[in-house]
């Protein structure tokens, strides 16, 4: 257990000192019309850590009328290059502001600070550098048809103002991977981040401005989901919404779409198959395995939560599996030394810890955590054990639900078939994780498997230039990568007649 917490860098308290927070809105920091605020909780704690204006229907409209008014005025002026300098500027800015950064989104969310230093913050720089080098380079086509003398050419148009809503498990990086993607495009922007973790947000808000982006292009109004979210993603002048979170929310996103036939791009969430076949490399696929899914306390939508393992080495590869996990450090995230932090919000400590409850009754059997941590100063906070469930079977609660938090269902398999089946066997399919020396059945199976991304050898790896997004209920559209771009833009085709 990790307890010297650091000393919160001058910058974050001097941030939190300026409270109730003010959301953004054509280009200025506001009170919400009602000047209603809601509460911010440190996870470690319980406690609060400050106040934040919430945003509701009333200042979703202001901000989608900045928007507009952005969309069809300034923002269409600015050249591609300049978009190109201020997502650059905004990448340089979010570098300065590193550490500031990652404290902050610790804080919030309570992830370990060497994950915010190392993944978050920096991954969250370079999407934007990586889109800036996009909004150059997005362009039409010409195309020789044959039905007369014509010169048909296509324009490759942003969509309009871009209704974004993201979850609380990477606050910081999936605003940019919202963001940095849809204004490389042209769009206009109204972020919602997720009502548990709105400081990062805010923060990148306030960098936003200073890196000049004219008023109204990227407003950010926290608030909850059944209010300012449901107000977004049932705007009438929205043109499209992307969104990140629970599959059950994703239903009613489209439902709330459907008044303006908005388009819509969902990112659901998954229960990962992870198959380990007995030619792998064992120490490689136990360190895999432990990444995969305590990484984030395990509230990674791709995290490998359905551990398949060969018969044959089933009782083996557990053992050194739950060894492993059994000497994670748990803490707060502010500590240096901290593994896992604590859950995200009581709610989620709720949800996760039922799950144990229900793995349990359905007969798995918690070969490491299984409960609640409760040692020390723990108790205060949302922390969970981090937990292995052996004697899963794919039909269980465990294996089929997505429980967002540390908590593994080992399952035995007998053969490539057998776990192709079983892989399969889920209403999810974001990602899948393939450990083996074979190359033949390494790619037999990535091609078998029906998920959005396959690591092989590997997981969870990342980077702005490669596509993620799901197939079946784990969603619809690619973020990253070239693809990102078609959800961010349209098509017109322009015909002249050359007779
Ligand atoms: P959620 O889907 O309710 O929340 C995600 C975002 O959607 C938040 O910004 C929230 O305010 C917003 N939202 C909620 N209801 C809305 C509505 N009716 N209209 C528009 N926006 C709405 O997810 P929640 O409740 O925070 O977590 C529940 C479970 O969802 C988790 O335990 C996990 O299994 C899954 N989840 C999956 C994520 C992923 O990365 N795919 C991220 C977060 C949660
Ligand atoms: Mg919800």
């Amino acid at each position: 257990m990790a307890t010297k917490q650091l000393e919160l860098h001058q910058s974050v308290v001097k941030f939190l000192s300026n409270a109730p927070k003010k959301m953004l809105i054509n280009g200025q920091f506001v009170q919400s019309v009602s000047g209603k605020t809601f509460e911010t909780i440190n996870p470690a704690t319980g406690e609060v850590i400050t106040k934040v204006y919430e945003a509701d229907k009333e200042d979703i409209e202001k901000a989608v009328k900045a928007a507009r008014v952005a969309f069809e005025g300034p923002w269409k002026k600015v050249p591609p290059n300049q978009r190109q300098m201020l997502l650059l500027k905004l990448a340089d800015l979010i570098e300065k502001n590193a550490e500031e950064l990652a404290q902050l989104e610790t804080l919030d969310n309570g992830k370990p600070i060497r994950e915010s230093r190392a993944v978050d913050v920096p991954v969250t720089a370079d999407h934007f550098r990586y889109y800036a080098g996009w909004a150059t380079k997005i362009h039409g086509e010409t195309i020789p048809v044959s039905c007369g003398n014509f010169l048909t050419y296509t324009l490759r148009e942003p969509v309009g103002v871009v209704g974004q809503i993201i979850p609380w498990n990477f606050p910081l990086l999936m605003a940019a991977w919202k963001i940095a993607a849809a204004v490389a495009c042209g769009n206009c922007v109204v972020l919602k981040p997720a009502e548990q973790t709105p400081l990062t947000a805010l923060r990148l808000g306030e960098l936003i401005m200073e890196a000049g982006f004219p008023a109204g292009v990227i407003n950010i109004c926290p608030g909850f989901g059944e209010t300012a979210g449901a107000a977004l993603s049932g705007h009438m002048d929205v043109d499209k919404v992307a969104f990140t979170g629970e599959y059950i929310t994703g239903r009613k996103i489209i439902q709330a779409s459907a008044g303006n036939l908005k388009r819509v791009s969902l990112e659901l969430g998954g229960k990962a198959p992870n198959i380990v076949f007995v030619d792998g490399d064992m120490e490689a696929a136990v360190k895999g395995c432990i990444g995969s899914v305590f990484f984030n306390q395990g509230q990674v939508c791709c995290a490998g939560t359905r551990l398949f393992v060969e018969n044959k080495i089933y009782d083996e590869f557990i053992s050194k599996v739950s060894d492993r996990a059994g000497k994670l450090t748990l803490g707060p995230g502010l500590c240096e030394e901290t593994q896992m932090g604590p859950l995200v919000s009581s709610d989620q400590l709720k949800r996760v810890t039922g799950y144990l409850e229900t793995g349990k009754k359905e007969g798995a059997k918690p070969v490491c955590g299984g409960d609640r941590a409760t040692d020390g100063d723990l108790q205060k906070g949302y922390f969970v054990k981090p937990t292995v469930f052996a004697n899963v079977n794919n039909k269980m609660k465990i294996a089929q639900e997505e429980i967002f938090g540390p908590v593994v269902s080992a399952i035995p398999f007998k053969d490539i078939e057998d776990v192709i089946t079983q892989g399969n066997d889920t209403t999810y399919g974001l990602s899948a994780g393939i450990w083996t020396k074979d190359i033949k059945k390494a790619h037999a199976v990535a091609k078998a498997i029906k998920a959005g991304t396959v690591w092989i050898n590997c997981y969870n790896v990342f980077d702005s230039a490669a596509p993620f997004g799901g197939y079946k209920q784990s969603g619809f559209g690619r973020e990253g990568g070239i693809h990102a771009l078609e959800l961010y833009t349209q098509i017109k085709a322009v015909w002249v007649n050359l007779d």
